[in-house]
């Protein structure tokens, strides 16, 4: 197996994470990451807020959903956002700066595990008093933040639920329920 492969697979949203500060010169090696990605006519719909500063930490992380309180202790938030001007629309209705943020969000995170990093994203965060904090103008979408840190052994701040999916194996549909040969075939479960 390649090692992109055992990157991909090592990569998990993991929820232990440690207050060790991540140097300026990680984040920006995971920023320079991000940036390489494709993008529809190489519009580069991508824009990051990379946060280290402790008060705006702070005061971002009182805007996280109840669910997201184990990405507490993160001393490095990446907060990706875009709009749909700033890529490709098509007029059949495709438009695409979502799907290069998608992109770019995932080499960070690949490059955060290959550096013994974990890199989280989450949607569980309440968007606007966010941007507020962030500056984010208003016609953009804040579409995640990546939770970073160093990872930690010490699972006690952790909900037993959380504890759970924390030591579980990767949980995924089988192959060929989301992939077919030459003609679409619905999953099992998906709506028509
Ligand atoms: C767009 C997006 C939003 C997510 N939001 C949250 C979130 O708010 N809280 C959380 O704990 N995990 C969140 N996750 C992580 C997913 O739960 C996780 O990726 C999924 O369970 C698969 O696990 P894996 O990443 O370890 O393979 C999110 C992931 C993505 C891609």
């Amino acid at each position: 197996m390649g090692e992109i492969l055992s990157a991909i697979e090592s990569r998990r949203s993991r929820r232990v994470i440690s207050g060790r500060p991540i140097p300026r010169e990680t984040a920006e090696l995971l920023l320079r990451a991000a940036h390489l990605a494709p993008s529809c006519a190489n519009n580069q719909p991508w824009r990051f807020v990379a946060i280290d500063d402790p008060e705006t930490l702070d005061r971002v992380k009182e805007h996280l959903t109840g669910g997201n309180y184990w990405a507490k202790p993160s001393p490095l938030i990446i907060a990706v956002s875009s709009q749909a001007d700033l890529d490709c629309q098509i007029p059949d209705g495709r438009t695409y700066h979502l799907f290069g943020c998608g992109m770019a969000a995932m080499n960070l995170m690949l490059q955060a595990t290959e550096l013994g990093l974990i890199a989280h994203p989450i949607a569980g965060f309440r968007q606007a008093p966010m941007k507020d904090i962030l500056e984010i103008p208003s016609e953009y979408t804040l579409i995640a933040l990546i939770i970073l840190g160093y990872p930690t052994d010490d699972l006690s701040g952790l909900s037993e639920k959380h504890r759970a999916e924390e030591r579980a194996p990767r949980d995924r549909r089988p192959l060929m329920e989301i992939a077919s040969w030459n003609h679409f075939a619905p999953a099992s479960g998906d709506k028509d």
